[in-house]
């Protein structure tokens, strides 16, 4: 797995979401994520929702605010302390709670969620049946997860980033959903410019970038061209 060890240093975790969410385009796409999410979830109020690496805790503060009650897991704790903080900002520490855990061994029964749901996680997987099957297991009906696309740009620099991470094809996917006895409901693919490449501009620009290549993306060029998509997927 990679970055498991990345995530537990302090200087890490505490630069995390200012060096990638905080300004100009990392905001739009924070924002967008955020959206997508919300959107798959839907509807949120009551649904009983985990969350496998939550690191900060964007998503999951974002579903407690809206009514869901959350669980977060992450194996990092300093990322999970971030997100403790962040809940008690928010004022939903009452119904999100943050564990310690390794995703590959969930410590929930069976059928326990009503959706599970991962994020930038998948990338960083070597095995990542392992994970489905959990997600699955303990889903009574949703799991979502999002994937970084094997033919998009982010494979001309993958490479050339310091862990790399795993792309999928579509019949990777097609493959883990295989493995998790899941079968697809919907699927959005987004982002033809990679969000890494988004961070890098000032607000004005992303912007512009982002309704420029909006037409795109709702095209089948633009779906086979986008660098990540979300799956969204129900338990058989
Ligand atoms: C790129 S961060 C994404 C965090 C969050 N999902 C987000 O989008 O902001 C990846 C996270 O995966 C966590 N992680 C890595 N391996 C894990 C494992 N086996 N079980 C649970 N969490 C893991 C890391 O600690 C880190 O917080």
């Amino acid at each position: 797995m990679k970055g498991q060890k990345w995530y537990q240093q302090e200087t890490v975790v505490e630069s995390y979401e200012d060096k990638r969410f905080s300004r100009g385009g990392g905001r739009l796409t924070d924002r967008l994520e955020k959206e997508a999410v919300f959107e798959k979830l839907a509807p949120i109020e009551d649904k009983k929702v985990l969350e496998i690496a939550c690191g900060t805790g964007r998503f999951s503060v974002m579903l407690a605010e809206q009514g869901a009650d959350v669980v977060g897991l992450d194996i990092s704790a300093p990322m999970l302390g971030e997100g403790r903080a962040k809940a008690q900002r928010a004022g939903v520490d009452d119904h999100l709670k943050f564990m310690r855990g390794d995703a590959a061994r969930l410590p929930f029964p069976d059928d326990h969620f009503d959706a599970v749901f991962a994020i930038r996680f998948f990338h960083l997987a070597d095995s990542p049946e392992e994970y489905i099957r959990e997600m699955a297991r303990v889903s009574n009906e949703q799991v979502v997860f999002e994937t970084y696309n094997r033919f998009s740009g982010r494979a001309l620099y993958n490479w050339a980033l310091p862990m790399g991470s795993r792309l999928y094809s579509r019949r990777e996917v097609e493959t883990l959903l295989d493995a998790g006895q899941l079968y697809l409901v919907d699927e959005t693919h987004e982002f033809v410019v990679p969000f890494g490449l988004y961070r890098k501009l000032p607000g004005g620009v992303a912007k512009a970038f982002r309704s420029a290549e909006r037409g795109l993306d709702r095209t089948p060029l633009g779906d086979k061209l986008a660098s990540i998509s979300y799956w969204d997927a129900a338990v058989e």
